[in-house]
Parts: C-alpha cells; sequence; structure tokens
C-alpha cells in the first residue's frame, strides 16, 4: 500500500510504497478513503511530542474508511461498514489506571501504562490502509461522506467534549478561544445546542468567517471579551495556554474555562488576569476525547447538517503541501488528506 511516511523528525512526509497490515485479533483493516490533519500531527512529526515509535512512522488519528477485512474474533464490524476511528485504541486491562475499568478516552489513554495509540505507538491513519481495534471504531452515520467525516473524529469529538464538560446551562454564553480545526468546530456545536457564541481569535483575517461560522459576537482577546460582557464558559481550542489565561479577563461569575489544548511550552496561570478567581466560584476543566457516545453525538450533528466541517482537501500526492499549509496556520479550518 502506499502511506504517508514520517523519515525522521522535522524531514518532509513521504508517500511511499509499505506493508499493507493483516488485521489481527479483535481488529478491523480499513480502507482509508480520507484522513484529518490534526495539529497534533504536526507537532508529532516535528517532535515536540514523541516521534511516532511505529516503523515506518506513520501518523494520523482522524482516519475515515470503509472496512475490507476483519480479523478473527471481530464480531461488531463486517466488511463494507463505514467507520470513523479514534486516537485511543485500547488501553492495556492491567496497570493501576486500568483497574479501574474506565472507558475508552483520552483521559483512560493517558493514564493507562501501555495504551495503543493510533499515529503514536501503531500505525496512523495517512495511508491507503489501516488496522484498528474494532471496539475503537464508530459506524458512520448513513449519508455522511468520508472527507467531512474525518474532522470528527479528533477535532469535533473534542469540541464537543469540551462543550459538554463546561455543563452549558440555557441561558449562558460560551466563548472559543483559537479559531482552528477545533475552535471552528466548537463554535458550531455550541451555535447548534442554542448557546449565544464569541468567537476569540487573534487573527483578524478569521472574523468574517467566524461569524459565518454562527458566532454571535467576535472578539481578539480576554480584555475585549470582558468589555463585551464576559463569558460563561471559555472553550480553550488554540494551541497557546498564554491566550487562556489571558481569557479569564473576560470570565463571568460561576464560568468555566474548559482545557483542550495541549500548549507544549506555554503555561496557564491563575494570576493578576484573574485576581478574583477564588471569590467568583471559577472552575477550570480539561477536556478530550471523552467517551465514544460523544463522538457519536457529535457524528450525527455535522450528519443532520447542523454542524458542518470547513476542509480543505489534498490528495495524497500532496501530502507535504497539506503538512505545510497546516504548520503555517493558514488552513480553513481543517486540512483533509484522501487515500
Ligand atoms: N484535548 C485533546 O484531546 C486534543 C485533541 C486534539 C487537539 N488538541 C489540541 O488542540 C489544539 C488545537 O488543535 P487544532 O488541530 O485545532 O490546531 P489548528 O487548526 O492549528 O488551530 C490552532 C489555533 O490556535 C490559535 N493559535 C495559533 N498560534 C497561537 C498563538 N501563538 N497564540 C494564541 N493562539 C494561537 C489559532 O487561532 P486564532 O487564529 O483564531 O487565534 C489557530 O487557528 C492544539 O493545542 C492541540 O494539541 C487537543
Ligand atoms: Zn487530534
Ligand atoms: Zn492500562
Amino acid at each position: 500500500m502506499k502511506a504517508a511516511v514520517i523519515p525522521e523528525v522535522n524531514a518532509p512526509w513521504e508517500i511511499r510504497e509499505v506493508a499493507t497490515p493483516r488485521p489481527g485479533p479483535g481488529q478491523v483493516l480499513l480502507k482509508v478513503h480520507a484522513c484529518g490533519l490534526c495539529h497534533n500531527d504536526l507537532w508529532t512529526a516535528q517532535g515536540v511530542f514523541p516521534f511516532p515509535s511505529c516503523d515506518p512512522a506513520i501518523t494520523g488519528h482522524e482516519a475515515a474508511g470503509e472496512v475490507v477485512e476483519v480479523g478473527p474474533g471481530t464480531t461488531s464490524r463486517q466488511v463494507g461498514d463505514r467507520v470513523g476511528t479514534t486516537w485511543v485504541q485500547a488501553t492495556c486491562g492491567r496497570c493501576s489506571s486500568c483497574r479501574g475499568n474506565p472507558p475508552l478516552t483520552g483521559s483512560s489513554g493517558m493514564t493507562c501504562a501501555a495504551p495503543v495509540m493510533t499515529g503514536l505507538n501503531v500505525q496512523g491513519g495517512h495511508a491507503e490502509y489501516l488496522c484498528v481495534a474494532a471496539a475503537s471504531t464508530v459506524l458512520l452515520p448513513d449519508g455522511l461522506d468520508y472527507v467531512t467525516a474525518a474532522p470528527v473524529l479528533c477535532a469535533g469529538y473534542t469540541a464537543w467534549s469540551a462543550l459538554r464538560a463546561s455543563e452549558p446551562q440555557p441561558h449562558e454564553r460560551i466563548a472559543v478561544l483559537g479559531i482552528g480545526g477545533l475552535g471552528h468546530m466548537a463554535l458550531q456545536y455550541a451555535r447548534a445546542s442554542g448557546f449565544e457564541t464569541v468567537a476569540l481569535t487573534r487573527s483578524p483575517d478569521k472574523h468574517a468567517l467566524a461569524a459565518k461560522l454562527g458566532a454571535d459576537l467576535v472578539v481578539r482577546d480576554g480584555e475585549e471579551l470582558r468589555e463585551a460582557g464576559g463569558a460563561d464558559v471559555v472553550l480553550v481550542t488554540g494551541t497557546s495556554y498564554e491566550a487562556a489565561t489571558d481569557a479569564l479577563r473576560g470570565l463571568r461569575v460561576g464560568g468555566r474555562v474548559v482545557l483542550a489544548t495541549i500548549d507544549p511550552v506555554g503555561s496557564f496561570r491563575i494570576g493578576p488576569n484573574a485576581p478574583t478567581f477564588w471569590a467568583r466560584g471559577q472552575r477550570v476543566l480539561g477536556a478530550s476525547h471523552d467517551g465514544l457516545g460523544y463522538l457519536t453525538e457529535a457524528l450525527d450533528l455535522v450528519a443532520r447538517g447542523d454542524v458542518t466541517p470547513m476542509t480543505e482537501v489534498f490528495p495524497m500526492e500532496r501530502i507535504t503541501d497539506a503538512v505545510d499549509k497546516a504548520a503555517r496556520g493558514e488552513v480553513r479550518f481543517r486540512a483533509v488528506v484522501t487515500y
């Protein structure tokens, strides 16, 4: 099969002929049709996060495709099923975290001593074929095409999980910080759920787009958010904890700031920007892939047309263009590679 191989840290990705995987017990083999490019893929390839330990190094965890073979003992999926895959494929079942029998989530994956992580320690989805644990797949809603489904499998899943984690109340105002892959989905999910929605973006060229995606208001930073009356929830979906710290200026009494962002260098601080955080009864929450039920909800909202990922589609031969453009922050808003 052909796959997008990352030769070494920071090297351009290359389409190479590699061995096609075969499904083991409990696995399915997918013909990948589309795989989104997450910011975490970039950081993995740049060595900001640990470089993929699979050989050859193939990353990607937003793969949507068709089951073409099932491994021994696989009963939940059949040949011909249209499925989406997820980043955490399995946990070890034996470590101290697994002994609590947590569900398959970003949290259980990150706390397990020996998890199976798509595109990190096993082959990822930027390839023509991919073997994954059947239990980590979801059946795609009928009529939802692969390119549109792909960004939901991480960006949409995380954005919806972050909104769910904030437990928004009917009258509340939701701000989304960082309008990228996750952020443009979070904005739409909040709007589709009926909330007044604020986009917080440092990119002036995104103001009109954010409004088009459903933002009732677009602001530049925490101070502008505060001047505009603040928000009950800030969904932090950009790449910067510094920006999240700044956004605290605009958090209302009883407000929640939800960190979906993974910032490998900056820090989130409750300091001078939020001097009365304690008295205002505010909370800081983390969010990740918080359960396959949420992923199903996120996919259903897209299948119904309430939320539509904005994608730029690249055929696999143009993988380096996709990676370069995403790294420059110029993709609006998710690069999806077709295989
Ligand atoms: N929790 C999870 O499980 C999970 C899953 C996937 C991704 N993530 C994390 O989510 C974040 C976003 O991923 P993505 O794929 O959506 O990335 P992306 O498409 O590249 O978007 C990132 C956004 O961050 C903002 N940004 C970039 N540089 C910034 C800076 N220096 N200061 C402030 N804001 C900046 C930009 O928004 P504006 O132009 O609007 O300012 C940009 O659009 C990453 O940190 C990633 O690690 C977490
Ligand atoms: Zn991701
Ligand atoms: Zn474990």
